[in-house]
């Protein structure tokens, strides 16, 4: 009778018979252990690079959430991020947003510069990085499919960036935000 040590024994235990083999042989040559543990440190050292690239990117602290308002295109244009604050509002079809978290893009030397502190829309609409207007603009000469793009551009940020308030007609009054609403915008960002 056979013993059931061989009775037991299946293909799948010859085929990790080999992969034993190649491990044994592996660890028993003096080479390959050599490689194998180049191999792990140089992993080790990309991973740990990694990290401490991750770590030492500049951490700006992100600014207080502005109190909700509305704003004139002259107190819009106090908001280009040249300040010590360096604050960056931008208005986009009557709704000023908050894009200091894209500074890169709109801050002081970003390719969307001109944007800072003024209204984009008609910049947004005609793909023109250095429009954007001085002076009050109603975007009624603007094609249909141009403010189809102000829009378009409009929901981006949207998702992106905090809106504070509108951009006022010439003569329009302000929203008087209330605090209570304040705070409860405020609460609601928390959870979110
Ligand atoms: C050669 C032409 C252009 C190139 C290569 C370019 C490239 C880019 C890139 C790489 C981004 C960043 C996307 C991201 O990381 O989310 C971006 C964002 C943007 N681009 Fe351009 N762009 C060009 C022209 C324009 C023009 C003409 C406008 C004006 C309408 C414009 C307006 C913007 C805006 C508003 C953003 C979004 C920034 C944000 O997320 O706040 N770009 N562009």
């Amino acid at each position: 009778m056979e013993s059931s040590d061989t009775v037991n024994k299946t293909p799948d235990d010859s085929s990790g018979g080999i992969f034993g083999a190649i491990l044994t042989e592996t660890i028993s040559s003096p080479i390959n252990l050599a490689l194998l543990g180049l191999i792990v440190f140089l992993v080790y050292r990309i991973i740990k690079s990694r990290q401490e690239e991750q770590r030492s990117e500049p951490v700006e602290k992100p600014l207080p959430k502005l109190k909700k308002r509305d704003f004139t295109i002259q107190e819009l244009k106090k908001f280009d991020g040249t300040d010590e604050e360096g604050r960056v509002l931008i208005a986009v079809n009557g709704v000023v947003y908050d894009v200091t978290k894209g500074k890169a893009f709109y801050g002081p030397g970003g390719p969307y510069s001109a944007f800072a502190g003024r209204d984009a829309s008609r910049g947004l609409a005609t793909f023109n990085v250095t429009a954007g207007g001085d002076q009050y603009d109603d975007l009624s000469d603007l094609s249909s499919i141009e403010m189809e793009s102000v829009k378009e551009w409009q929901s981006q940020f949207n998702e992106k960036y905090d809106i504070v308030g509108r951009l006022l007609k010439p003569g329009e009054q302000p929203t008087n935000y209330s605090d209570e609403e304040d705070e409860t915008n405020t609460e609601k960002s928390k959870d979110e």
